[in-house]
């Protein structure tokens, strides 16, 4: 069975979803990591039997210094493909040169409203639609080639109700661009779709 491993750092909606629908059945979450002690998501792998690492990255003097123990919490593992799902760090070239099999999700149609508050940004936008992007991760926050998109119109009347079709786009994509990417992929290798 293909081995995933997922990073995260807050409520971990997404990594849920993904166990939910993909593990032990199509593929192995064989780790999840945080940079987030208090990170919501800890719990709800646990609740999967998911082993999860906790790298702090306020315990480390640089970027490049946690990068690179998250390369070697990677490297143990040796897995297929790296999932980005709400994981709120800027990497440095030490992680995208080691690790170039990882992708990302970010809640908006790319490369509109890249970084933080994506989600409010796209909403008091006046653009028509709105949607979700799946990329590989570069070294440029939310820059990587972009792999799949799914959008809809902007009709939720308020920032809640928009939020929450943003959530389900996204728990929509995610499974099946990692469940395609999988099936097509030679493990270990990242050659852009
Ligand atoms: C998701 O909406 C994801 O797209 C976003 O963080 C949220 C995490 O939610 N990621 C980014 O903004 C990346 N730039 P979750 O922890 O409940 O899965």
């Amino acid at each position: 069975m293909k081995r995933i491993v997922v990073l995260f750092s807050g409520q971990g909606t997404n990594l849920e979803n993904i166990a939910r629908k993909l593990h032990n059945k199509e593929l192995l979450i064989a780790k999840a990591i945080t940079n987030n002690p208090d990170a919501k998501g800890i719990e709800r792998a646990k609740g999967f039997g998911i082993p999860v690492t906790i790298l702090d990255h306020r315990r480390f003097q640089s970027r490049e210094a946690f990068d690179r123990a998250l390369v070697q919490e990677i490297r143990e593992v040796d897995p297929d493909l790296v999932v980005l799902a709400g994981f709120m760090r800027i990497l440095t070239p030490i992680f995208t040169t080691a690790i170039p099999n990882a992708i990302n999700i970010h809640p908006s149609l790319l490369p509109c409203f890249k970084g933080l508050k994506a989600i409010e940004r796209s909403f008091y936008s006046d653009m028509k639609v709105a949607g979700v992007t799946v990329h590989w991760v570069s070294e440029e926050l939310d820059g990587g080639r972009i792999i799949d998109q799914a959008c809809f119109y902007k009709d939720q009347k308020s920032l809640e109700e928009f939020e929450a079709a943003i959530h389900a786009l996204e728990y929509e994509l995610y499974p099946k661009v990692i469940s395609r990417l999988l099936a097509t992929k030679a493990p270990g290798t990242s050659q852009p779709e």
